[in-house]
């Protein structure tokens, strides 16, 4: 398959071959997304949001680790899914997904403790936006935690840049503290692990 419409893929999965970007997604993506949650310090009481969540490879983690989970991405398919899959739990008031998009947040200021978003800043028409608008559903003291690939990687990978922008982690650094985060700095399990995962506080 052409580089070209897998990245169209990962920005928005969509249909049969969506279902099965999804499976590779979770399966490609699961040690940087297990990593990413812990870095979120998860309180059974707290009320958490993921960002773009794609194949859903951390809801159930976040799930049993928090007291209310809600996803939002801008796939239709995604979210479709996930009110399936997770029927239960937002039948328990537990959870909800809604379709949305990362710079127009479909949830109230302060809604939320946690907010997690991962390998989805490539796909963002503006860091500024994105940061405020998570900025603004966190509550004070809140803590946001942003994965994502660094560029040379993604530039190896050949993915078209009108799809992907590749982000440095001063890029991201940058954009939070604009927002009005504080504290943001990049964690990796090892010096040599490949990805950036940055925390920062609300
Ligand atoms: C590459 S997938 C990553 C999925 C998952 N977070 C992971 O790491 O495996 C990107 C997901 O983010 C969603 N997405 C991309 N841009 C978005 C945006 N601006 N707002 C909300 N969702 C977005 C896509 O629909 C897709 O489901």
């Amino acid at each position: 398959m052409a580089p070209r419409f897998i990245a169209r893929q990962l920005s928005h999965p969509s249909g049969y071959i969506g279902v099965a970007i999804r499976h590779l997604m979770n399966r490609h993506n699961a040690r940087m997304n297990a990593f990413a949650i812990r870095q979120l310090h998860l309180e059974p009481s707290d009320r958490v949001l993921e960002i773009g969540f794609g194949g859903g490879v951390i809801l159930p983690a976040l799930l049993n680790a928090a007291a209310f989970v809600a996803g939002v991405d801008r796939s239709s398919d995604v979210i479709e899914w996930a009110q399936r899959h997770f029927a239960k739990a937002i039948k328990a008031g537990r959870a909800e997904f809604r379709q949305g998009n990362v710079e127009s947040l479909p949830f109230e200021k302060a809604a939320f403790d946690k907010v997690c978003t991962v390998n989805t800043v490539y796909f963002w028409t503006s860091l500024d936006a994105g940061f405020a608008e998570i900025h603004r559903v966190l509550k004070p003291g809140g803590r946001v935690v942003v994965g994502f690939l660094p560029k040379e990687r993604m530039e190896r990978m050949g993915m078209p840049a009108d799809i992907f922008t590749t982000r440095a982690p001063r890029d991201i650094i940058e954009a939070l503290t604009k927002a009005g985060f504080c504290d943001a700095r990049v964690e990796r399990p090892e010096p040599k692990t490949p990805w950036n995962v940055i925390v920062a506080a609300r």
